[in-house]
This record gives structure tokens, sequence and C-alpha cells, in this order.
């Protein structure tokens, strides 16, 4: 085997015991085989977190790869999109909102998961850097599989069968959001979409807890306020360090989370005035039970 044939072979590697891979060797600009394109999702869905390395795309290329992993969908945010290409979205730290002032982009972003307000929340999203600060800004996913999995039985029990209200911004929420996320959420008619609080994974059987806060209006038969503390609670019980993986970006990553598996959480922990530019991409999902 040559040396470039040798550097051509996929590797993927564990990061932590209980989550994360890393890739290498693969050039997703690349047609690739069926049985590497299975490794590749399986590797996303039994890691949660998976890094694929060294990539050169461009935006449609990038699209282009993460159309390997399943159906695209739209970020529900139409504001912040590459030009040309609809399904992919633009994190930006120098966005500025409807009014020309800077955006305020979730400066007190918590654990997550995307767009449960919608009947089929993304089952991968997909991240990928062009612009980085110096240090930071990295991404947190927790494996909730394993949270769950952990927690004591009395806990397990009380929740497995709770249900989430989810709206686009909830109520208890919205002093803390962006004046045109508020619009949005004013104008929005829709009732709300009940998801599961805990979730079956549908490849795996697996179970995982599974929310939005700042979407969740409130746990059905809970009021709103008191939903807010027991989703607090519930994280602070659930995530450990051990099932948590913060992946502090590098050029070239593509990150894929799998949702259906994982919370996940934005850092702020970098330099501001450092420009941060993340490309995004939404794989559709299945309805959660
Ligand atoms: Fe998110």
């Amino acid at each position: 085997m040559s040396v470039l044939a040798r550097e051509r072979t996929m590797k993927i590697t564990k990061i932590k015991e209980h989550i994360g891979a890393e890739v290498t060797g693969i050039d997703l600009r690349e047609p690739i085989d069926e049985a590497t394109r299975k490794r590749l999702y399986d590797a996303a869905v039994d890691n949660v977190a998976l890094v694929i390395r060294d990539q050169q795309f461009t935006a449609a290329q990038y699209q282009a790869a993460a159309e390997l992993f399943g159906e695209l969908m739209e970020d529900q945010n139409r504001r912040y999109l590459v030009d040309g290409l609809p399904l992919v979205s633009v994190l930006d730290n120098r966005h500025k909102d409807s009014k020309g002032q800077q955006a305020k982009v979730g400066k007190n972003a918590t654990w997550h998961t995307d767009h449960t307000n919608q009947e089929r929340p993304p089952k991968f999203t997909m991240l990928y850097p062009v612009a980085l600060p110096d240090h930071g800004g990295g991404t947190s996913v927790c494996n909730m599989r394993d949270a769950y999995e952990a927690l004591p039985e009395d806990i397990k029990k009380r929740i497995t069968d709770m249900k989430t209200a989810n709206t686009l911004i909830s109520s208890a929420r919205f002093k803390i959001s962006n004046p045109d996320v508020l619009n949005d959420q004013m104008e929005a008619k829709a009732p709300p979409t009940i998801q599961p609080l805990v979730r079956t994974h549908p490849d795996r059987g697996t179970k995982a807890i599974w929310f939005h806060n700042s979407k969740t209006e409130n746990i059905l038969g809970m009021e709103a306020e008191e939903t807010q503390e027991f989703l607090d609670k519930l994280l602070e019980t659930a995530i450990k360090p051990e099932f948590t993986y913060v992946h502090e970006y590098r050029l070239g990553d593509m990150l894929i989370v799998d949702n259906r598996s994982a919370m996940h959480k934005a850092g702020f922990d970098y330099d501001h005035s450092q420009h941060r530019k993340l490309y995004r991409i939404l794989v559709r999902g299945d309805r959660p039970y």
C-alpha cells in the first residue's frame, strides 16, 4: 500500500468512554461507498457526537456531505442563511438583528436539543466552523442516554411517561430572548407540540432525556414555573462530566450530534471581539416517541 493510500484509510477513534469519536483519513468531497457511509452513520449514533476532521468544504460541499446522513430540513430561524443554500444556516457572533444592532445570540444558552416545537425535530445537528476565536467557543454535548440510565430508579420511573408542551419560546424564558425571536413567537399561532420528555431512539430502542427548556412551556400536569425548576434540577442530577464532551473546534471539523441521544450547549467562553462563525445543517428526524 502506498503512503498516500494508507493516509486515505478511514479511522474512527473513540474520544471518551461514554461519548465522542473522531474520524480521520476521509475526504467527504469525494464519493464514498455504502459501507463507509453506514460506518459513519453508526459511529454518530453509537458515540452520540462524531467529529470528522480535516474537511475542506465550501458551503455546498458541506451540504452534500450532510446529505449522506439523511434528508435535510430547514432551520426555523430563516434570518441567517448562506446565500443560495437555504438548508445551510449561519451562526455568527457578528450577526445584526433587524434593527441593525449586534444580535444577542443566546449568551444565556443552556442545555437543549433543537427544534422541539416541531413535530419532526432534526435527528442530527451538524456544525462546521468557518471562523474561530483563538480559545473557547466550543460546543458541549451530553450523552443523555447514559445519563438517563444512570439516574436513580425512582427518578427514572417518575419521568418516563412525562410529556412536554413545546413552543418556539416558552413564556418563562421570554425575558432572556432576542426581540426578533420574541416577535416570531408572538406571531406564531401554532398550538404547542407535545413531545416525550424521555424519548426512544428509533434505530436502537434506547431511551434518553430529551428537551429544550426554552421551548418547554410546561410538562403536562405541571405549571410553567414549576416545570422550569423541575427541568433545571433534572439536568443537575443527570448531566455528569463523564457523559459530556466539550468539542473545541479546529477548522476542518464537521461535528455531528445525534439529537435523539443528546442535549447540547453552545460555549460563550471566548473573546467576543474575535470572530466565531459556523455553518449549521439539520437532518430531518422522525416523530419522537
Ligand atoms: Fe442547538
